[in-house]
């Protein structure tokens, strides 16, 4: 791969097909994907329904630019907002990926109220682009691009330093995953969410909530923010969104509106194929009831879980799983893959294994890979002590 930019050490494999929570490789060797290929499988690899859809709007449009109608937009923006049972004065604006909705949400926010003053959590993680970059915690890579505003950090679920940081600053926007992802998987509780809805309400203060890895239906609610009954000013989405077809989008409350052309724009963004992904997406998640099953799966699969040996602790809601290990578990996750043909996520913390199946992962896959994990945890425990 000579001409490749390195962005990421690399497993050497190379799938060439996928079918539901399994991917092959050109030899027909099958892995069992709990990954998800970074939290973006939903409906599982080459669902028939997203397959159908983009194959019929191949045939018809693939693009055109957002200069004209596109009522593919107005169905995607009704089904979330129907589906997800968010309020219905919410604008919704579709873009390319993660960061970009996140970019576009810093944006707005400081375009709204005029301050460039942030709030970040502790491990929190937003993209790589370069305000997305400014709000993440712990990059190595940050230059001095990043650091033209202020950004000030709070630990997750640290009510009282996020009631001093609001009382004490004037506030352009908040920004949060209700389940941090790459952080490890903790989840906001209810209380520090609402406090955060309050403060924002109190002093003009916007509250961003990233949606990109936790959304979706993966937390067993159509949004990790709906476990704390509170709306957040603009949400932002992407990953599990198009089930792998490049898509982001951001939902955005009166408050934050842009008020001019030429303030929020994309090229590429709402494409009439990204909408058919995501209309599959939404499809599959209603007719196959995958919210409720994330729910339920992933209530068995923690109970199973936080029985096994050298298993510290077991977080996260729905099929959004961090399980802290007793040792690092960079050496076991390469054994899973290698060995046991499994995919599962690390995470900034290096004892924590991150788990994003497919939301309609079925029975014998779960079993199975219950099983092979307590066999390679006791392998590798065997081998370490
Ligand atoms: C919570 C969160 N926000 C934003 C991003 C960035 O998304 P993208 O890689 O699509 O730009 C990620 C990616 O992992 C993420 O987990």
């Amino acid at each position: 791969m000579k001409n490749l930019l390195p962005v990421y050490p690399v497993f050497q494999i190379e799938p060439v097909r996928g079918d539901g929570c399994y991917i092959y490789d050109k030899d027909d060797n099958r892995y069992l994907d709990f990954y998800g290929g970074h939290a973006v499988i939903s409906i599982g690899h080459s669902h028939p329904v997203m397959k159908k859809r983009l194959k019929a709007q191949i045939d018809e449009l693939m693009f055109y630019s957002n200069s004209i109608v596109n009522s593919k937009q107005q169905e995607v923006a009704e089904k979330i907002i129907s589906l997800s049972g968010i309020s219905e004065d919410y604008k919704f604006f579709m873009v390319n990926s993660g960061a970009e909705a996140n970019e576009n949400a810093v944006k707005l926010a400081s375009m709204a109220n005029g301050k460039n003053t942030f709030v970040v959590l502790e491990n929190g993680f937003h993209g790589r682009t370069a305000a997305a970059l400014s709000l993440t915690d712990k990059m190595k890579h940050r230059t001095a691009f990043n650091t033209d505003f202020k950004v000030i950090k709070v630990a997750i679920n640290d009510t009282e330093a996020l009631d001093h940081v609001m009382e004490n600053e004037s506030v352009c926007a908040v920004i949060t995953e209700a389940i941090q992802g790459i952080g490890g998987i903790y989840s906001c509780n209810k209380s520090f969410l609402q406090a955060i809805r309050k403060h924002c309400d109190e002093k003009q203060s916007i509250w961003i909530a990233d949606e990109v890895q936790c959304g979706f239906g993966r937390s067993g609610k159509f949004w990790a923010f709906q476990h704390a009954d509170v709306e957040p000013d603009i949400i932002t989405m992407a990953k599990g969104m198009g089930n792998g077809f490049p898509v982001g989008g951001l939902m955005i409350k009166e408050n934050v509106l842009p008020i001019e052309y030429g303030m929020a724009g994309t090229t590429f963004g709402g494409n009439h194929l990204a909408c058919e992904a995501v209309l599959s997406v939404l499809e599959v998640l209603e007719s196959e009831n995958l919210i409720q099953r994330a729910a339920e799966a992933g209530e068995w699969i923690k109970q199973e879980l936080v029985q096994m040996m050298g298993v510290k602790e077991v977080r996260g809601k729905g099929l959004m799983i961090g399980i802290e290990m007793k040792f690092p578990i960079a050496e076991l996750r390469k054994k899973m893959v290698v060995e046991e043909k499994i995919f599962t996520g690390s995470s900034s913390q290096k004892n924590t294994l991150r788990l994003l199946p497919p939301l309609n992962i079925p029975d014998d896959a779960i079993h199975y890979f219950l099983h092979t994990l307590q066999k390679s945890i006791g392998a590798h425990i065997n081998v370490t002590i």
